[in-house]
């Protein structure tokens, strides 16, 4: 029963790989695939890395900022205007902009008990303290 269930999981890696993918991410470029992922993997790589791409958020009008700006100063070539599009729609949905990317704060019933803490301070200061 084991080796049967094993192979099935070796089976299904082996066969499908994206099975186990994380979300349909492009493992070269570390783009979400979708609609329009092929054109800014081309055009978007060529001079920075696709990881500048992908940590930035950003609605529509901001990455159409963003592309002026790099065609403005940076040497960056003109799009047609469907290609400019289907970009800007793939990155508008794909890196959308977020409120706010940290974690939520620690509720204080999960923080270690003040009487530890004080502790390891106390014992900081002694060891400081000593030549
Ligand atoms: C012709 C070269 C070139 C191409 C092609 C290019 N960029 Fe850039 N881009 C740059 C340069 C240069 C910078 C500034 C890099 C730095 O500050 O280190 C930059 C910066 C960025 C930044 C960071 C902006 C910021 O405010 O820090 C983003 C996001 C970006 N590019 C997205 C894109 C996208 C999306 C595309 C495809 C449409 C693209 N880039 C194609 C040259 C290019």
């Amino acid at each position: 029963m084991i080796e049967r269930l094993l192979a099935v999981i070796i089976f299904v890696s082996l066969c499908c790989p994206s099975a186990f993918a994380e979300d349909n991410i492009d493992p070269n470029t570390g783009l979400n695939i979708d609609t329009g992922w092929e054109l800014v993997s081309a055009h978007c790589g060529v001079c920075h890395s696709h990881k500048l791409v992908i940590s930035q958020r950003a609605d529509r009008q901001t990455w159409l900022d963003i592309i002026r700006w790099m065609q403005a100063t940076q040497n960056l070539w003109q799009f047609d205007p469907a290609t400019e599009s289907t970009m800007l729609d793939y990155l508008a949905k794909n890196y959308p902009p977020q409120s706010s990317r940290r974690r939520a704060p620690i509720p204080p019933s999960l923080m270690p008990e003040l009487k530890q803490s004080s502790a390891v301070a106390d014992y900081l200061l002694s060891t400081q303290n000593k030549p």
